[in-house]
């Protein structure tokens, strides 16, 4: 079935791509080991430049000691939904190959495809998965001792789902998916147009 008819793909693809969408409603419920270990382990199979695997996550689970850590480095828009999750998770990459220490120019590329890998799967075991930038990069950079070879990318909240009426009021009205631009609008044949 699909998510929406605003949600429409314009040729067959899987429902899975579709069916992911970046809900802010969740319940405050915990998560359990396994429910947390099979987003990391989708991310652990993206493929990568030299299958380098640069992706770094380090999390923080609700109600324990590192959860304040995450969560005050969020901006306050975020702190309002990101309160009821039930994991942040901090996406770093590495900006150097292993193999020879010199510098990737596809570290990010590459821990962006494992983001995504972590929250399709996330997605299909009916979780929530929100990917955020509405945080302070630098006091996280000091804060977790991120050396400089290193690059934060963002930061990513986790839960179960939860009622949109448990959300604060502005941001009852925005929780539905959002729609995407026509395919002809990035995708060109032979030459690269500015669009
Ligand atoms: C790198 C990144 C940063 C984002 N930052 C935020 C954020 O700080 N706060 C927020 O509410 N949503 C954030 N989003 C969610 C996007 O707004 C959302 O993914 C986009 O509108 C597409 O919607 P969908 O994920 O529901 O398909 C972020 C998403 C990405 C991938």
């Amino acid at each position: 079935m699909r998510l929406s008819e605003y949600r429409k793909p314009e040729h067959e693809i899987n429902n899975i791509f579709i069916e992911r969408w970046s809900p802010r409603a969740m319940s405050g419920e915990i998560l359990s080991e396994d429910e947390i270990m099979s987003l990391f382990e989708a991310a652990r199979w993206a493929p990568s430049s030299y299958n380098n695997q640069p992706w770094k996550f380090v999390y923080a689970r609700k109600n324990t000691e590192y959860w304040d850590k995450f969560f005050n480095l969020l901006i306050d828009f975020n702190k309002s939904w990101v309160k009821d999750a039930a994991l942040l998770i901090l996406i770093i990459s590495k900006r150097n190959f292993e193999y020879n220490n010199k510098p990737s120019v596809s570290h990010s590329f590459d821990t962006g495809a494992a983001w995504q890998n972590l929250a399709l799967q996330g997605s299909i075991n009916g979780l929530v998965v929100h990917a955020m930038e509405g945080f302070d990069y630098e006091k996280a950079k000091q804060l977790f001792k991120i050396p400089d070879d290193y690059k934060i990318e963002a930061m990513i909240a986790v839960g179960k789902p939860g009622k949109k009426e448990n959300l604060p009021k502005e941001l009852q009205g925005r929780e539905s998916p959002s729609s995407r631009k026509k395919i002809g609008n990035f995708v060109s044949e032979g030459n690269f147009i500015q669009q």
